[in-house]
């Protein structure tokens, strides 16, 4: 028989797995980028299994400088180092297997009262708490820029809607501050997330814990996680974690979406409320007049991927029996992707945000010449003493007028609206600035409470 090669679990095995299954099998193609948690991981393992008496003192020293000469050769070329390993299957047993190879038989120890299955809920988990917070600080970044162009253009007055109809004036700083309470709403998710995140798996083994007398708190302590999971069967197999996460990549990608919609809508010749900076716009092949939103349209398109990528792994964990099945490693290749995508958008945003020329006279004209002000007048007979509904009726009438007339309502006279109510008795400012003002509750349009979210959103 011909010497069969030999892996970590090559052992109840007559021959070598075919080379289909081995690629279809392996996982290290992805899961490399983990490769600082999964030594980490092992770090923390080994000192505590030292501490425990489990293994030596010095072969957790020899394991832990194998570790780190490891991770200094995989940080050179992560890719390439995956790339040849193929055969190892997954990124824990690929460090496990060059680790043996360096430091020979104190390597073998590592594994002890461990299985893969609680080590690569450990690195994910690990990962996720790095890239979550790179993730608040692209946001925190997007967030600034919306605090800042609402400051800039707070005395910008443009049309709000409502399905997508001309509504009543507000000021485009409260535009803004709208898309900075959304942002800000994702990143309090993201910190509430955490919570759920950071939880030490480590120590429940492949699924029911260990004979070893190990000590979790200790793991759980060198590596910053919060607690000890609480049930080796459900940790194991929880990836609620992975969803709660993909859930926040996804209202983000949902929140960029609709602002790039605006942003596609508004740099139309039709509205012509904004330029795009010629650093963030594209040209046409073919039509050598146009100037395309190329940047916002990818960013409305990345959502698909992204919230895609929530329901691939709710569809995957749907239906799994406890504990720990192969289909959960169907998690990482998709989550890192969407993962990676968020933080480009999110970076991106912030930079076309900073990047667009605001068409205030576009926007002005706009609410201007609009019946926009017909609230205003409905209120204004409800402050003279009619009941609300009494008071549309009759703005209702004042519209179809003015629209007979070919006038705005601005440009009706006195003795214009008298012939519709005794009430009005005096000229009424019906500027889009003073519609805007009058809106002084909070959380409203105002300037003045525009201003006043502004320096809260800033504390
Ligand atoms: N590569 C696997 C994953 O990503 C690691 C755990 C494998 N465990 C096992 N018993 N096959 O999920």
């Amino acid at each position: 028989m011909a010497a069969k090669k030999q892996n970590l679990w090559s052992s109840r095995f007559e021959t070598e797995p075919a080379k289909i299954l081995q690629e279809f099998n392996a996982s290290i193609g992805f899961d490399i980028v983990m490769f600082e948690q999964d030594i980490a991981g092992s770090i923390a393992h080994s000192k505590m299994l030292a501490k425990q008496g489990i293994i030596s003192k010095a072969e957790s020293k020899s394991i832990i400088e194998g570790l780190n000469s490891i991770k200094a050769e995989i940080a050179m070329d992560p890719q390439e180092w995956a790339a040849e390993r193929i055969a190892d299957e997954d990124l824990h047993m690929a460090i496990e297997a060059r680790l043996t190879t360096l430091i020979g038989d104190d390597a073998k120890k590592l594994h002890t009262a461990r299985s893969r299955n609680d080590q690569v809920a450990t690195d994910l988990r690990l990962y996720l708490r790095i890239q979550l917070a790179q993730l608040q600080e692209v946001l925190k970044q997007l967030r600034s820029s919306l605090i800042k162009r609402a400051k800039t253009d707070i005395d910008v007055i443009m049309p709000g809607y409502t399905h997508l109809q001309q509504a009543q004036a507000i000021s485009l700083g409260h535009f803004w501050m709208a898309y900075q309470e959304k942002f800000s709403r994702d990143s309090a998710r993201l910190e509430d997330a955490l919570k759920r995140i950071n939880v030490n798996p480590l120590g429940s083994g492949a699924l029911a814990g260990s004979t070893f007398d190990i000590d979790r708190n200790l793991t759980t302590k060198e590596l910053g996680f919060d607690s000890a999971s609480t049930n080796s069967l459900d940790a194991v197999s929880d990836r609620d974690f992975v969803l709660e996460y993909e859930f926040c990549l996804s209202t983000i990608m949902l929140h960029l979406s609709q602002l790039a919609e605006e942003m596609i809508v508004w740099n139309s010749q039709e509205f012509n409320y904004i330029e795009i900076s010629d650093g963030f716009a594209t040209g046409s092949s073919m039509m050598p007049q146009k100037k395309n939103p190329d940047i916002p349209e990818l960013l409305r398109g990345k959502a698909g991927r992204v919230i895609g990528v929530l329901n691939a792994l709710m569809i995957t964990v749907k239906g799994l029996p406890l504990s720990y099945n192969k289909d959960l490693q169907e998690d990482k290749e998709q989550l890192f992707m969407a993962n990676e995508t968020t933080i480009k958008c999110v970076a991106i945003a912030t930079e076309f945000i900073n990047n667009i020329k605001v068409n205030k006279e576009a926007m002005y004209q706009a609410v201007a010449n609009s019946y926009s002000a017909a609230t205003d007048i409905a209120e204004y007979l409800v402050k003279q003493g009619l009941a609300f509904r009494d008071a549309y009726s009759i703005v209702g009438q004042i519209v179809k007028y003015a629209i007979e007339q070919k006038k705005y309502l601005k440009d009706l006279s006195l003795g214009e609206l008298q012939k519709f109510s005794d009430k009005f008795t005096k000229e009424l400012d019906l500027s889009p600035e003073a519609c805007v003002d009058a809106r002084d509750v909070f959380g409203g349009t105002a300037r003045k409470r525009v201003r006043e979210a502004i320096k809260n959103a800033q504390n």
